[in-house]
C-alpha cells in the first residue's frame, strides 16, 4: 500500500492572537470542514515564533510546521511579521541544506475575518505534507535528528540571533552614516553562518560519545575536511573538545 494511503500528517500551528487565531476560530464557528491533523499553539505575534521552535516540532515528530500570522501591514506590533518572515526564509534554506522538504514548514496570513481562508489554508497544507510522506521516511532517524537538533542549535547561537535581531536595520535602515547591505550580501552571510554553526554542532553530537579524528567525521557528515578541522581547532580553542587518543598518527577528538 502507497505510504500515502495511511499516513497521516501531524502538523503543529504557531498561529497568532490577533488575526489567525481569530480566523482559526471563525472557522469553527462557521462550521467549514477542515482537516483535524493541526495542533494549535496560539502566539501573540507571528514575531513571536523563534526559528529553534520549528525545529523543535519536527524533531518532536511534527510531519509539518505552520506559521500563520497577520497580513503584511495589519501586525498588532507593527513589524512582527516582517521578522517572521525573514526568519522563516532562513528557517526554509537550512531545511534544504539538511535534507528535509522546505514546503514542511508554512508562512501564511489570515486575519480574523478569514475563517474560510484558514480552513482552505489547512485543507491544502495538509495535502501536501500527506503527499510529501512522513519526515522520517527515508533516513535513519538517529540521523535525521542529529541534522535536526544541531539545525535548532545554530539559530540559537548568540551570532545567528544577533543577525536576525540586525536584518531590518541593516538592509532598509542602514548604520548612523546611512551605509546599507544589500538583501543579496545579507543573505550570502546569514546562511555562511547558519551552514557553519550547523556543522560545528554536528561536530559536537557526532564527538559526545566516540573520539573521532577529523577524517572520520568529515566523511560521517559529509562535509570537507578541511572545514571540519578549521571547526575542531575553534572547539578545541574554547574548550569544547579535547584530544582524546592518537591513532595512526592522528588525533582523535572528543567533547569534554
Ligand atoms: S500580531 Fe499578528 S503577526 Fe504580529
Amino acid at each position: 500500500m502507497a505510504p500515502t494511503e495511511e499516513f497521516e500528517p501531524r502538523i503543529l500551528g504557531f498561529l497568532c492572537n490577533w488575526c489567525s487565531y481569530a480566523g482559526a476560530d471563525l472557522a469553527g464557528v462557521s462550521r467549514f470542514q477542515y482537516p483535524t491533523n493541526v495542533r494549535i499553539i496560539r502566539v501573540m505575534c507571528s514575531g513571536r515564533v523563534d526559528p529553534t521552535l520549528v525545529f523543535e516540532g519536527f524533531i518532536n515528530g511534527m510531519d509539518g510546521v505552520m506559521v500563520l500570522g497577520c497580513h503584511p501591514g495589519d501586525c498588532h506590533y507593527l513589524t512582527g511579521n516582517y521578522y517572521a518572515e525573514r526568519r522563516m526564509k532562513s528557517v526554509k534554506s537550512i531545511l534544504e541544506y539538511i535534507g528535509v522538504e522546505p514546503d514542511r514548514l508554512l508562512l501564511d496570513w489570515v486575519s480574523a475575518a478569514e475563517g474560510e481562508r484558514y480552513a482552505a489554508m489547512v485543507k491544502g497544507f495538509t495535502e501536501k505534507i500527506r503527499g510529501l510522506g512522513p519526515l522520517d521516511k527515508e533516513k535513519p532517524v538517529e540521523e535525521l535528528m542529529q541534522k535536526l537538533i544541531a539545525a535548532r542549535e545554530a539559530f540559537a547561537q548568540h551570532r545567528t540571533r544577533w543577525l536576525v535581531g540586525k536584518e531590518k536595520e541593516m538592509v532598509e535602515e542602514g548604520n548612523v552614516f546611512g551605509d546599507k547591505v544589500s538583501q543579496e550580501e545579507f543573505d550570502k552571510v546569514m546562511i555562511g553562518s547558519l551552514r557553519k554553526e550547523y556543522v560545528t554542532n554536528r561536530i559536537l553530537l557526532s564527538v559526545k560519545d566516540d573520539a573521532l579524528s577529523a577524517r572520520e567525521i568529515a566523511n560521517r557528515l559529509g562535509v570537507p575536511s578541511k572545514d571540519v578541522v578549521r571547526s575542531l581547532i575553534n572547539l578545541e580553542r574554547d574548550g569544547s573538545v579535547a584530544v582524546a587518543e592518537v591513532s595512526d598518527s592522528s588525533p582523535k577528538y572528543r567533547r569534554i
